[in-house]
């Protein structure tokens, strides 16, 4: 085998990711939404891109996930899904299915995860929400589409519930989401990713599902942590909540280099006759 057919081997499937949560090991999950971002997130290692419907707010500039479509996602996804190939191949593509495109029918939902799948190479399809829609995943995983569940905080349901505050701090809410994660379960989803719920609940929800469980503001008892990468990068001045870790500056560097850009320009230091042919 040459070494990039070695490098090719060890795309991490839906598999990998059940033997790491009996492993103990935890799973590292990103947001990406573009090629740059995913071969650099695939080279450095990370187990899952989400290419999520935060595409909406963080790359349109929406004040919601709601407006973005299913043709937009797939765009997203197709540039993604080049980036991993164009690396090391590894990392899983998982897309999110956008408001709408899963909600009328189980035929139209299959329709659109189908297409989802099919117009580029990706892994699976994520969806919001549990019993309500436990027979559509059931239906799209019975066409041999993996779906990954979305439970706790809903993005897609914002307007339903008016505000982004921790979910199920009650134990009414909190016995809600129990039934949902396991009727995502039966349905055969093969991971379900729990938002901003108390680390209690979700350590509670982790041990007793068998497929894996990823965290975003959901404490370290889940079985994989998820964030969007603009916010672990600063790319994003206004939104700091308390989930998230940022790893650097990259608002303030990329306007720093900006500004010296133009300067440059502007006194005619740029370009340099090193820089000229
Ligand atoms: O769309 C998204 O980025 C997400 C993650 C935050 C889980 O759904």
């Amino acid at each position: 085998m040459n070494k990039s057919a070695q490098q090719k081997a060890a795309h991490v499937t839906t598999r990998r990711l059940y033997d790491m949560k009996q492993n103990g090991e935890k799973i590292s999950v990103l947001t990406a939404y573009d090629y740059t971002m995913s071969r650099i997130l695939d080279r450095a290692g990370i187990d899952v891109i989400l290419v999520g419907d935060s595409a909406s707010n963080v790359f349109s500039g929406h004040n919601t996930t709601l407006p973005i479509t299913v043709d937009e996602m797939i765009y997203h996804a197709r540039a993604v899904v080049r980036g991993v190939q164009a690396e090391t191949g590894r990392a899983m593509v998982v897309v999110d299915m956008p408001f709408m495109s899963y909600q009328l029918s189980g035929e139209e939902a299959l329709r659109n995860a189908g297409k989802i799948m099919k117009e580029h190479e990706c892994d699976a399809v994520k969806m919001e929400g549990g019993r309500t829609i436990a027979d559509t995943v059931r239906r799209i995983t019975d066409a041999g589409i993996p779906v990954m569940g979305h439970l706790g905080l809903m993005p897609q349901s914002i307007y339903k519930y008016g505000s982004y505050k921790v979910r199920a701090e009650d134990r009414a809410e909190a016995e809600q989401l129990l039934e949902d994660a396991a009727a995502l379960e039966r349905a055969g989803a093969f991971a379900v990713v729990l938002e901003k719920i108390p680390s209690s609940l979700a350590g509670e929800i982790s041990g007793m599902l068998s497929i894996p469980t990823i965290g975003i503001g959901a404490g370290v008892e889940c079985d994989g942590q998820v964030l969007v990468v603009n916010d672990i990068l600063g790319l994003n001045r206004e939104f700091h909540p308390r989930f998230v870790r940022q790893y650097a500056d990259l608002n303030t560097i990329i306007e720093e280099s900006v500004r010296r850009y133009v300067s440059d320009v502007q006194s005619g230091g740029f370009p340099s006759a090193e820089e000229s042919y």
